[in-house]
């Protein structure tokens, strides 16, 4: 079969949800087997863009063009549901595999890597280089798209619009510093200018007005204003550099609960066809337990039974009394539904509340919205303030670094080095998992 050549362009993008400007004026080219990372912080609008080039959204102003129009275009969604009795890991890898087996001209893919274990990882990379078409692919994996990418788009938060950078991650993060010095260098030299000038002018103003002038021919105030007034004119505008909000997460521990957490004992259960068990399990007060194993091998279940959310075929679970238990689902389920996130917090007066999801990056907009319409990187920001909320001591956290921007991983990575409480946390991301410095691993 004879491949299209063809390409996917987009022009002058533009979309609004109610009052909020998601992309301004956005402009795209695809061309034939191209390799696009698409990146920006939570919320930037990536996923709407990919939506608007899949054809699923209609932008308020500007144009989708497939050359030839029979071009086809294969998406991954990034919340990926098809059904229970499958694991996270399994889902995503399933969905992939179908994007990928329809030998489509583009793929779209919407945070393809979330879920997926290290073989999967590798698998993904190599359905990429061996792909024929151009791919378009979002993530915050900075060494995947090293891996995959050669050139980046990003989504800015601020202006709303896009910018072009040529390399992988690696190449955009050194780019983009560069471009940011400069911008600030010459912002900082035209304030300076101004200065200079308007410190001129006010001399020469009081000169004036001291009679200096006098004998010579007299200058008026009104002809020096003229004068400098002009000079500023001259003087190249810089707009000040944008300096992104920072975050600032943190998560700290309720009183201090017994020495043993949570006790299991010939502990069995069971998931349709799948069983785990029998388990003996002891976690003490402090430990920072990574539950380790490849996608299948029953992570989340064994967070379930020590949740006691499963119940036993056989043996026994302890709770201490003062344990305060906390999960962060890996599906982030808890915070899709009408509620606002205000009514989330209710709890909790108004002014704390906003001020705390602040802190997770989640402004006076956000906090007013039904949660079901936050970006899947919002919600997962709002289940991490939840839990600061409710004091947790002792954390049970399922993927957390998915749907989380690049900025928000690091900071959960310091926030949890600094937190004193018991966590249980299943990952797959090697760098989280380092800088998390597990004192017991379990692998299943
Ligand atoms: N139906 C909707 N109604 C209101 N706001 C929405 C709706 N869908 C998305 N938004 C908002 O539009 C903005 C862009 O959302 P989008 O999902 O495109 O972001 P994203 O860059 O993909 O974020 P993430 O990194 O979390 O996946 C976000 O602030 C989001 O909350
Ligand atoms: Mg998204």
């Amino acid at each position: 079969m004879s491949r299209l050549v063809g390409s996917l362009v987009a022009a002058g993008i533009s979309k609004s949800y109610g009052a909020e400007v998601v992309l301004a004026d956005v402009s795209l080219v695809v061309p034939p087997r191209a390799r696009i990372g698409l990146v920006g912080p939570n919320g930037a609008g990536k996923s709407t863009l990919l939506r608007v080039l899949a054809g699923l959204e209609e932008p308020d102003a500007g144009r989708i063009r497939r050359t030839p129009p029979s071009l086809t275009v294969g998406y991954l969604t990034q919340e990926r549901d098809t059904g229970d009795a499958a694991s996270g890991g399994e889902k995503a890898r399933a969905a992939l595999a179908e994007t990928l087996r329809d030998d489509f001209d583009v793929l779209l893919l919407d945070e393809p890597t979330n879920d997926l274990d290290f073989a999967g990882l590798a698998w993904l990379e190599r359905g990429l280089a061996a792909h024929p078409g151009s791919v378009i692919v979002i993530s915050h994996d900075r060494a995947f798209l090293d891996r995959t990418v050669t050139r980046i788009v990003e989504l800015d938060e601020w202006t709303r619009g896009a910018t072009e950078y040529s390399g992988g991650w690696s190449d955009y993060e050194a780019e983009r510093a560069r471009r940011r010095e400069r911008h600030y260098r010459s912002w900082e030299a035209s304030v300076a200018e101004r200065r200079r000038i308007e410190e001129q002018q006010r001399r020469m103003t009081e000169w004036e007005q001291r009679g200096y002038g006098q004998g010579r021919k007299k200058k008026k105030s009104k002809d020096v204003r003229r004068t400098y007034g002009a000079k500023l004119a001259r003087v190249e505008k810089v707009e000040k550099p944008y300096e992104p909000w920072e975050l600032h997460l943190s998560l700290a521990a309720a009183a201090r609960s017994g020495d043993v957490v949570i006790r299991l004992e010939d502990a069995v259960v069971e998931r349709g066809s799948f069983r785990l068990g029998p388990l003996d399990l002891e976690v003490a007060w402090g430990d920072r337990l990574a539950v380790a194993g490849p996608n299948g091998s029953g992570k989340t279940t064994l967070l379930d039974t020590l949740l006691g959310r499963l119940p036993l075929v056989a043996g026994s679970r302890w709770v201490g009394p003062s344990v305060v238990l906390g999960e962060l689902e890996q599906d982030r389920s808890a915070l899709t539904g009408r509620q606002t996130l205000l009514e989330v917090f209710r709890d909790h007066e108004e002014g704390t509340a906003r001020t705390l999801l602040a802190k997770f990056g989640l402004g006076a907009d956000d906090v007013l919205r039904a949660t079901s319409s936050l970006s899947p990187g919002e919600r997962t920001r709002a289940g991490l303030a939840l839990l600061t909320a409710r004091g947790v001591n002792c954390l049970v956290l399922d993927e957390p670094t998915n749907h989380l921007d690049v900025e928000a991983i690091e900071e959960l990575e310091r926030a949890l080095v600094a937190y004193d409480g018991t966590v249980l946390l299943v990952t797959h991301d090697r760098r989280f998992l380092e800088a998390f410095a597990p004192t017991r691993t379990i692998e299943l």
